[in-house]
């Protein structure tokens, strides 16, 4: 769905950035913008910008930036739509309908049902729990430790002895039948008909990263199994793709999140102060969770059970962050069971330490590895050695495996060149195969360690840091376009990002209404591209002082531009191997006369510094 532009401007117009990130963020002026910590990386000192004139913020440290739309994307994990509409909403302005496809129209609708029967569940065991009906779920959690605040926080609640009080009182809401069944909450039978799937449960409402229920989760009180029963998926509920803790994980500012394996490990932790917990659904850790996570953090630290079944899932969890570019790490529980169990005998400041030294995944593998074989045989010895060599040959960044090569060598008392040989061995195909049949799982495929890669598409730095340049130049002082607009066009940008917000520029700045450039990252719907945008618009002009070295940086700018376009119309000739159209002459006359202009015309600057 795409709004007209004008629409998205009146949007973002009416909508002051510095109130919208002041309302979840501490700003603090100092000179021309506003600064606060950055809510998207950890940090102490404030780093985070926002910029009232140009009505954009941008992160120094991290990279992160945008206009409103982006922030709330961000923070709030909204959809462009979803921003859009909140920010529409602040300010009293009518989005036009929607133009969904009847079907499409039909599924949202339908979705919007489910959550609302699953949030009218949701308070309607949370009542319960705090309920006289709900003194067994109370007694149950508290002697587990919760407190009141950590209740609420999660949304905990309790499920009673009844067979359809739930969905009686569904019913009296309005809610049909088949509705209620398909949302989760109720199953049917044929001699019961429609009744509560859950009771004599204490209940853990199980949200969405926007922090709406979509499901539960519920604890038996005692020994019974199954110990905990879930909803199962719905439209909304997709086990996969959310993880239990995360709408309030999502806001930590700590680099990292801790990913566990129960829902209570997620609640005691957050009791104890750790607010960066997650924990998968009841099935095993997934790549779309994967995904998830590294929107929010580039760092996962895995808390599982201490047991074989907690290593096993540790492992496998490892090899899908790896894949999704996610570092992980291994917290070392022992003694004690699980983080929960953890806290309530060691308290927080000893889990702290625990997280401080949380393993390195790599050698947690191969810790883990090394107690399959018995190390006083040689010939056990040699394979855990092969084993590791393998497992290094998977790492494709040369450097990094040259890292972690030292490190094993040294840890496992195997001679560094003898490993290195070795590790190279497992490169060459076949090879592998020769010196590691004797059983053993294969970890997955080999590599050959790298090499370097293909060259990437040919791009003129220089020309793109000049480009760059000069669109930060037009965003703080928009007066010089009038002067340099006769003699450079988008058209003479590189493809791509910095030519798109060129023509944005342009379009602006030549309308002659005083709008800003930077308002043209409403153009870029993604978010990467938002933040590249940003980032162009948040650059500072250092070093230069005088009107007259600006003047001359200027106009440096603007020919190293042109010419390189030329130069890249030039090698389309060529390579095209005919020869210039017309039109093609023209244009290279006009570029030699643009440019023999350029060296003799003097823009007219301000003496002001051009850096805030
Ligand atoms: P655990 O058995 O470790 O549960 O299962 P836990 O969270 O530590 O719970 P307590 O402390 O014993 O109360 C880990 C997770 O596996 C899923 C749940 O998501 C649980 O949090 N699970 C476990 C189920 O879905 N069903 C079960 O029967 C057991
Ligand atoms: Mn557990």
């Amino acid at each position: 769905m795409y709004y007209p532009d004008d629409k998205v401007e009146e949007v973002l117009r009416s909508n002051n950035i510095v109130d919208v990130v002041g309302s979840y963020v501490h700003l603090q002026k100092k000179g021309a913008n506003y600064f606060g910590l950055c809510p998207f990386h950890n940090e102490k000192t404030p780093s985070f910008s926002v910029s009232e004139t140009k009505q954009i913020f941008y992160c120094f440290g991290c990279g992160a930036g945008g206009n409103a739309v982006t922030f709330l994307m961000k923070y709030e994990n909204y959809s462009f739509q979803e921003a859009l509409q909140s920010l529409a909403d602040r300010a009293g302005i009518k989005l036009p309908e929607v133009n969904y496809s009847e079907e499409a129209k039909r599924r949202e609708e339908k979705r919007q049902k489910l959550r609302a029967v699953n949030k009218e569940t949701a308070v309607y065991y949370y009542k319960l729990l705090r309920s006289q009906k709900g003194r067994k779920g109370l007694r149950y959690l508290v002697d587990r430790n919760l407190d009141a605040p950590t209740m609420r926080d999660f949304g905990l609640g309790y499920a009673d002895g009844s067979d359809s009080d739930l969905v009686k009182h569904l019913r009296s809401l309005g809610y049909p039948d088949d509705l209620i069944l398909e949302s989760g909450v109720a199953v049917f039978d044929e001699k019961r008909g429609l009744h509560d799937k859950f009771w004599n449960r204490v209940m853990f409402p199980i949200m969405d990263v926007r922090g709406q229920v979509i499901g539960f989760g519920g604890r038996v009180m005692g020994d019974a199994k199954p110990k905990y029963l879930n909803s199962p998926e719905t439209e909304i509920f997709d086990k996969s793709r959310n993880l239990y803790g995360l709408h309030i994980a999502k806001r930590s500012r700590e680099s990292y999140k801790i990913l566990c394996e129960g829902y209570m490990d997620v609640i005691s932790m957050h009791q104890a102060g750790f607010h960066e917990a997650v924990a998968s659904l009841g099935t095993s850790f997934t790549e779309g969770q994967a995904a998830l996570l590294k929107r929010y953090s580039k760092t996962v630290l895995l808390a599982y059970d201490n047991d074989n079944a907690g290593v096993r899932a540790a492992l496998r969890s490892i090899g899908i962050l790896k894949k999704a570019g996610i570092e992980g790490r291994v917290i070392d529980l022992s003694p004690c069971k699980d983080p929960d169990e953890f806290i309530k005998q060691n308290g927080s400041e000893a889990f702290r330490a625990r997280i401080e030294n949380a393993e390195n995944s790599f050698f947690f593998e191969l810790r883990m590895m090394g107690k399959e074989y018995s190390m006083d045989d040689p010939a056990q010895r040699t394979k855990f050695h092969h084993a590791i060599a393998e497992k290094l040959c998977g790492i494709e960044d040369e450097i990094e495996r040259e890292n972690y090569l030292k490190e094993a060598a040294r840890r496992y008392y195997v001679d560094e060149g003898s490993l290195r040989r070795l590790t190279a061995s497992y490169g060459r195909a076949g090879a592998a195969q020769k010196v590691w049949e004797s059983g053993g799982e294969t970890t997955g495929s080999r590599v050959e360690p790298s090499r370097s890669t293909a060259p990437a598409a040919f791009r003129d730095q220089r020309a793109e840091r000049d480009e760059k340049l000069l669109i930060t130049w037009l965003s703080d002082e928009p007066e010089i376009f009038d002067q340099i607009s006769p003699y450079l066009r988008p058209e003479h940008f590189q493809e791509g990002l910095y030519r798109q917000a060129a023509e944005g520029c342009w379009k602006i700045l030549s309308s002659g209404e005083g709008g800003n450039p930077a308002s043209v990252i409403g153009m870029f719907q993604t978010g990467e591209e938002q933040e590249e945008a940003a980032s162009l618009f948040s650059k500072r002009l250092k070093g230069l002082t005088g009107a007259r070295e600006k003047e001359k940086a200027l106009r440096d700018i603007v020919i190293s531009i042109r010419k390189s376009a030329a130069e890249r119309e030039k090698k389309l000739i060529e390579s095209s191997g005919q020869e210039p159209s017309p039109e093609m002459l023209l244009k290279m006359l006009e570029t030699k006369k643009d440019l023999q202009a350029l060296q003799k015309i003097r823009f007219t600057l301000s003496d002001a510094p051009a850096e805030e």
